[in-house]
């Protein structure tokens, strides 16, 4: 066998470099790149070279239906993954460290098993009675799990492999993992790498759906493997703020439904909970008689989803003033604010402006440009906005308000939660069919106008 080489590999994005740089030519990256020993591709051995043997080739036609799945119990998850697990696939699902995939798994482990499903569950990180512990706590120490503190990834294969056919494994997690047939470290991008592909290449074969888990770093990627993502068939995340009890489980790829889809739950002292009316727990808590806040109708993926912003406009002695978001794009809230100073005439450079969405949702929706302007608007006029209202509307540099996708489907949830008024864009809804009163803004003007308008207070709508 030829002599491995050593290579050297970005730990951010698994591109190959030849020699050590400080910065990845793939992704840019700095101080990334580090030494393994060869063999990183890790595919299958061939016998003889370049020698290959034909494959049988079938028609798109197929006689199964629908591809068969599952369902796991877990109705939110079920949601997220487009209806639950699929024979033979392989699921990733990443998440900050201590944000409860665990939990989840062992959830979706333990729902699954009682329906006789047969269920395994490889800690590697935890010692069994950890394990048994957390499942004593979510009331699973009966549901029928097989579990296992394994990291070899051999080792594993074997074991599942052995008796009968598993339907589900759960790995958790899979930068843990490691393989005989490559020598770096646990945790590099390599051995990742391998390890995955043992593992995805044994559910294509046996049929057993294997949930790969896989924690995420400062910025967001899923450590190391982002290789991994291009591997299986979903890339479910599970996000949240750990200081909330939310948590949301979303879909960034899905070969096997919709991603952009969410599950949410609420974690309680005995595991995760569904929460299947989101919209009335994110405004559980809502204060209706102060200014600055103003309910959003935002989408994710096919759910409506009600969402409160909150702004808070305070005079700034600092030369530069403060602006701080949590749950929104701070460049997002930087662009609102320089449309309202430029196009309504709205000063806000001697002013701290600080943005909070409620519950520690994260936002992507540029839909919620009007929300966000409204509330701003509300905090520094004092104006209090009516209680009723929601509001949606992409802003647009001119300060014109932009229609946004599925108008009806968010003002049928408003309605749903006893909101009477809506505030949208001009021209996105040719009279909606829904029983809210629709004021319609064609330009971010029109609605400072519009809250300068109902409170009857100062007006700070004075061109300058
Ligand atoms: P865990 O699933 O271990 O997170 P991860 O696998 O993503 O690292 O979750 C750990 C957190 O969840 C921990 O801070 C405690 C909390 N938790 C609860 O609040 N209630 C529960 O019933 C359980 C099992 C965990
Ligand atoms: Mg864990």
């Amino acid at each position: 066998m030829a002599r491995a080489q050593p290579q050297f590999v970005c730990q951010s994005c698994g591109g190959i470099a030849s020699r050590w740089s400080g910065r990845c030519d793939s992704c840019g990256e700095w101080n990334t790149i580090t030494e393994e020993s060869g063999g990183a591709a890790g595919g299958p051995k061939r016998g003889k070279q370049g020698r290959g043997s034909p494959v049988k080739l079938v028609s798109l036609d197929s006689e199964l239906g629908e591809a068969p799945r599952k369902s796991t119990g877990i109705s939110e998850f079920d949601r997220v993954s487009g209806g639950g697990l699929v024979r033979g696939s392989a699921v990733l699902v990443g998440g900050d460290p201590g944000i409860g995939k665990s939990t989840l798994l062992l959830q979706i482990a333990g729902e699954l098993a009682k329906t006789k499903a047969r269920v395994v569950y490889i800690s590697g990180e935890e010692a069994p009675g950890q394990v048994q512990l957390r499942a004593r706590r979510l009331g699973l120490s009966d549901a029928g799990v097989s579990l296992g503190a394994e990291t070899n990834v051999e080792n594993i294969l074997a074991t599942l492999g052995a008796d009968k056919k598993a339907d589900l494994a759960v790995i958790d997690s899979i930068q843990t993992m490691w393989t005989d047939t490559i020598e770096s470290a646990p945790g590099t991008v390599s051995q990742v790498r391998a390890s995955s592909q043992a593992l995805i290449r044994y559910a294509k074969r046996s049929g057993t759906a294997i949930v790969l888990v896989g924690h995420v770093t400062k910025d967001g990627q899923i450590a190391g493997p982002r290789v991994v993502e291009h591997m299986v068939d979903a890339v479910l995340y599970f996000e949240g703020d750990s200081s909330h009890q939310f948590r949301i489980l979303r879909a960034v790829k899905n070969r096997f439904g919709p991603t952009d889809e969410i599950g949410v739950f609420e974690m309680t002292g005995g595991g995760l909970a569904e929460v299947s009316n989101p919209s009335a727990l994110f405004l559980g808590d809502r204060e209706t008689g102060s200014p600055g806040t103003a309910v959003f109708a935002a989408m994710e993926g096919s759910r409506p989803l009600l969402i409160e912003v909150q702004a808070l406009v305070a005079d700034s002695n600092l030369g530069t003033p403060r602006r701080a978001v949590v749950g929104w794009d701070s460049s997002r809230l930087a662009m609102v604010l320089a449309v309202l100073e430029a196009r309504c005439g709205i000063r806000l450079s001697g002013h701290d402006v600080y943005l909070n969405v409620a519950g520690g949702l994260k936002l992507s929706e540029p839909a919620a440009d009007l929300a966000a302007s409204a509330a701003i608007i509300s905090a520094l006029t004092g104006s209090v906005l009516p209680a009723e209202n929601v509001y949606f509307g992409e802003v647009s540099l001119s300060g014109a308000v932009r229609k946004v996708s599925q108008p009806d489907a968010r003002l049928r949830e408003a309605g749903k939660l006893g909101f009477t008024g809506a505030v949208v864009p001009e021209a996105q809804t040719k009279k909606s069919q829904s029983n809210l009163s629709v004021s319609q803004v064609s330009n971010l003007a029109d609605l400072v106008a519009m809250i300068g308008a109902g409170s009857g207070k100062e007006n700070t709508n004075s061109s300058s």
